[in-house]
């Protein structure tokens, strides 16, 4: 018998591609995807450049989250290639990040609290729970056609099937903010990263440009 996870809202094809959720046997698959056009294009990683810690940090949190069923991959229907990958996990009031071990995570756990501390999610809602949309990732080849935009769209239906009230999702970059803002995310909080001391009083971002920042917004779902 196939324990292999299903979502009646989220599977199906959609322009050349086929959406499925994401189970353990393909985090070798989303591990290289991230290597390869991650760590190469998010903005911070840029800003700050990666180590073989930081990428490894990732990889244990990627599979951790591969564990709450809740993550998806888009594929080539052609192809069968991985073509884009949304990461989520299930966020408890009581959860608590991993204990950062390089400079890059204890940096973006730093973003995180000020972007919590902002928001107040558990407060304001009123809730002990969301989907926390951590991250994701369009392969190079198939950037600019609209995918991130519908792996939002898919993500509130997975989210919803589920039975959250609302799903959350973090931004550095500009353009899966849009796609995101597209199927109407609203940005609850925003930290401009330019000038933003860390923890140490050393600056968290430097060389960001004027309109670098992190954001958080939220989906009532
Ligand atoms: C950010 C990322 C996921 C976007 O994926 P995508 O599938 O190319 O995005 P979409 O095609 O859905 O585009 C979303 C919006 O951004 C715009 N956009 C995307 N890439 C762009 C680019 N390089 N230049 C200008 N606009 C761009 C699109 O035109 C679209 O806006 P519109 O609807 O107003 O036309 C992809 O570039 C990526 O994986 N980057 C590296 C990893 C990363 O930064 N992840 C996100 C961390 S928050």
């Amino acid at each position: 018998m196939s324990t292999t996870p299903t979502s009646k809202a989220l599977e199906g094809e959609w322009n050349g591609f086929v959406f499925r959720l994401a189970t353990d046997e393909d985090f070798p698959k989303i591990s290289d995807l991230l290597r390869d056009n991650f760590f190469t294009s998010e903005p911070l990683t840029v800003l700050w450049g990666t180590s073989e810690e930081y990428e490894r940090d990732v990889d244990m949190m990627c599979r951790a989250m591969l564990g709450d069923n809740l993550s998806f991959l888009a594929l080539d229907a052609a192809t069968n290639e991985v073509a884009g990958v949304r990461l989520n996990f299930h966020n408890a009031r009581e959860s608590q990040p991993a204990p950062p071990t390089n400079q890059n995570a204890k940096r973006i756990t730093y973003l995180l609290r000020l972007l919590n501390e902002k928001s107040q999610l558990f407060d304001t809602y009123k809730i002990e729970e969301f989907a926390n949309l951590f991250t994701t990732c369009v392969h190079k080849n198939y950037r600019q056609r609209g995918l991130v935009t519908e792996i939002y769209r898919r993500t509130i239906a997975l989210t919803r099937e589920r039975g959250y009230f609302l799903a959350m999702a973090t931004f550095t970059n500009p353009f899966s903010r849009a796609g995101a803002a597209k199927v109407g995310f609203q940005e609850l909080a925003r930290i401009p990263l330019k000038g933003l001391k860390d923890e140490d009083g050393e600056e968290l971002a430097p060389g960001a440009s004027d309109d670098f920042c992190i954001t958080q917004a939220v989906y009532i779902l």
